[in-house]
Parts: C-alpha cells; structure tokens; sequence
C-alpha cells in the first residue's frame, strides 16, 4: 500500500441527511463497484471503500437519470477522479470538454473559475458547483476595475488572462489562456507586449519562452507559491534520490521552475509521467495529482512534497451526490458580461493547446 499523501481536516465522506438517505454498502453496491474499486485500490485503504461505494453508485445511477456529465480537474480526489468523473483533465481540456457536451446538466468537480468557463460555453445548460465556496487564490487577486485601469496605464497593450478568473475579468480582456496554452496564446497575438494577468509566476515563465515582452501582474497561487527552489535541492541530495525527476507546475515560483526539470500543466505532468515513466519522480504540484496518477502508473514511484489546495478538496463525494439530487448550487453569470468573456474563451479555443 503506498503511503496517503492527504492530510484530511475533516471526515473524508461526510454525510449530509439527503445525500446519505437509503444509502448502504449491500452485496449489490459492493459487487457493482468493484470494477471501481480496483482502479483505486493501490490509494484507498479498503475500510474506508463502504463508505464511499453507495455514494459513487448513487451518483453513477442519478448521472444517467439527469443526463449529467462530470468534469473532474486533475487535482480532485482519486474516488471523484477514478471513479464518479466522465472527463478529467486540466483547465484547457476542461472548457475544451465542456464546449462539445451535449449531457442537459454539468457537474464541474473542480473551482468555481472552472465552472464558470464551463456555463459561459453551454449557456442553455444546468452548470453545477457541488460547493459554490470552491474560489481560487488567483481568481481573487483580480477585479474587472484592475483591468480597465491596466488598459489605462498600457493603451493598446491587449490584455491575456489566465482562465483562473472570473468571468467579470475575462469579459475586459482580449483572451484568455491556460498553463497548456500560454506561451502559443501570447504568440499568437503578433505583438510585442501584452500585459499577463493575475499570475506572475505564469507570465515569468512565458516571459522565458517566448521574445513576446510580458507584464505580469502580483496574483500568486496559494499553493504553488509555498513551493522553494531550497527544497527541490534537498530533495534531490536526499539518499537514494540521485536520478529523481522533478517535474513542476509553471505556476510555482521561478526558482522551483529552474530547479526542475520539466514545467507543463497539469495535463502535460500526467503525460510526460506516463509517456516518460521516470523510475522516481517529484510532482511539485497539488498533493491529488501523485494519487490520481499513482493509481493508474505501478512501476514509477512517487515523492510527495504535498501542498493542498482547500478550495480543490471543497468538492466531495457527499456534495456532488447532493448538486445531483437538488440540481445545486448553479452557476449563473450575468448574461452581458458572460457575452464578453465567452468572446475571450472561444478566442483561446480557437488557438488550441
Ligand atoms: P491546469 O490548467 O494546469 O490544470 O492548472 C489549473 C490550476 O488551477 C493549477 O493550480
Ligand atoms: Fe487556484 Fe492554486 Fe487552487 Fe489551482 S491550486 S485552484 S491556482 S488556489
């Protein structure tokens, strides 16, 4: 069994009085998760699958009877990833996910940026947020005023945002961009400069990219910043750690980036782990990612420098089972900006990864 990398601060599957009503681990939930349960079973301990095996049948069963999709981001927990999700990605594969749904409801296991993205291109649709408390630290370091008195102070400087941001940012911009797409996006523009916003460790890596001038604002991940390019050092000086691979998300500080050797999202990490398969690998990134990949990949052993993003594990087996029961919370955006921010996520669509 290979070590929890996830500090839990609260009950794992706490249960609300609907979610859990009538639920109960029998013969034939056991039976029909089982094929579930194997996916996951190198992560969670098999005492605590009975309590978690009705609530992903219970969801599985109502995803059908609502016509539901569940877009899960790469940072969830291994029993939404592995075993309630219908599409797991990064942001970028996400909203690309999210245009081509035809599913009545989406339920975006993952922020409320995420979910945003997703109501901005399926307008007609049911978008749910399991727990609408789910922000972003980057999300808030911006506000729709910010950018307007940015395009003061740079006339005709076009504005690239980051998807981690409301839709009230994304409609003052020009286009948006995730971590798989940055550097293209920025290129793809034909200027010198564009102003970057809100992550300044995103933009500086650009910056290292590409001949583009970039102007970054002071928005920070909250769980990327903690990373140090000290502690990548002492990893790899550890004992039996000389032919460890560092692999690192761009929104980490530069000297983590420069002491990895690899950046990407966190679609393009999962690729390079599974494509590469390094003996020994350090994922400097949300602790979820080592477990979801960990899962799936045996012969690649995993270091975890765990950093969790609160607002990622706000999502639950317990809350999607209650978004899908009560059809909320939902997600709506005032339909005059999300015209203009959806003109800034199909512009990047269109760019592609
Ligand atoms: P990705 O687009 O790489 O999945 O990143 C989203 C995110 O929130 C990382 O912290
Ligand atoms: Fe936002 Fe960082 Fe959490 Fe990603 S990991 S959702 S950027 S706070």
């Amino acid at each position: 069994m290979l070590p929890m990398s996830i500090i839990w601060t609260e009950p794992r599957v706490p249960m609300t009085a609907l979610a859990s009503a009538a639920l109960s681990y029998t013969p034939e939930v056991a039976a029909a998760t089982q094929p579930l349960y194997d996916r996951v079973s190198r992560i969670i301990p098999s005492m605590e699958w009975p309590l978690m095996a009705p609530l992903v049948a219970e969801i599985n069963r109502l995803k059908r009877e609502r016509n539901a999709v569940i877009l899960a981001h790469n940072y969830q927990t291994p029993e939404i990833y592995h075993c309630v999700a219908d599409i797991v990605g990064d942001s970028l594969a996400l909203a690309q996910k999210a245009a081509d749904s035809d599913a009545d409801v989406i339920v975006q296991a993952g922020v409320h940026f995420m979910a945003e993205t997703s109501k901005l291109l399926n307008p007609d649709k049911i978008v749910l947020i399991p727990d609408d408390r789910a922000g972003c630290s980057l999300a808030e370091s911006v506000t729709g005023a910010d950018v307007r008195l940015l395009r003061e102070a740079y006339p005709g400087v076009p504005v690239v945002t980051y998807v981690n941001t409301s839709a009230e940012v994304k409609a003052e911009s020009d286009i948006c961009c995730t971590s798989g797409n940055a550097v293209k996006v920025v290129e793809s523009l034909g200027v010198d400069r564009v102003l970057f916003i809100p992550d300044e460790y995103l933009g500086k890596y650009v910056a290292s990219q590409t001949d583009v001038e970039i102007i970054t604002w002071k928005g920070h991940c909250e769980v990327h910043e903690r990373f140090t390019g000290d502690e990548i050092r002492g990893y790899r000086s550890g004992a039996g750690n000389e032919n460890l691979v560092v692999i690192a998300h761009p929104e980490c500080p530069p000297d983590v980036i420069e002491a990895s050797d690899f950046a990407g999202s966190t679609a393009q990490m999962l690729d390079y782990v599974r494509s590469k398969r390094p003996p020994k690998v350090l994922m400097v990134t949300e602790c979820s990612m080592s477990d979801n990949i960990a899962a799936e990949v045996t012969d690649v052993e995993f270091v975890r420098p765990c950093n969790l993003c609160p607002h990622m594990k706000r999502i639950t087996l317990d809350n999607i089972l209650h978004s899908l029961q009560t059809l909320e919370p939902r997600v709506e955006v005032d339909p005059m900006v999300a015209e203009r921010a959806r003109r800034a996520v199909e512009r990047m669509l269109a760019v592609g990864r």
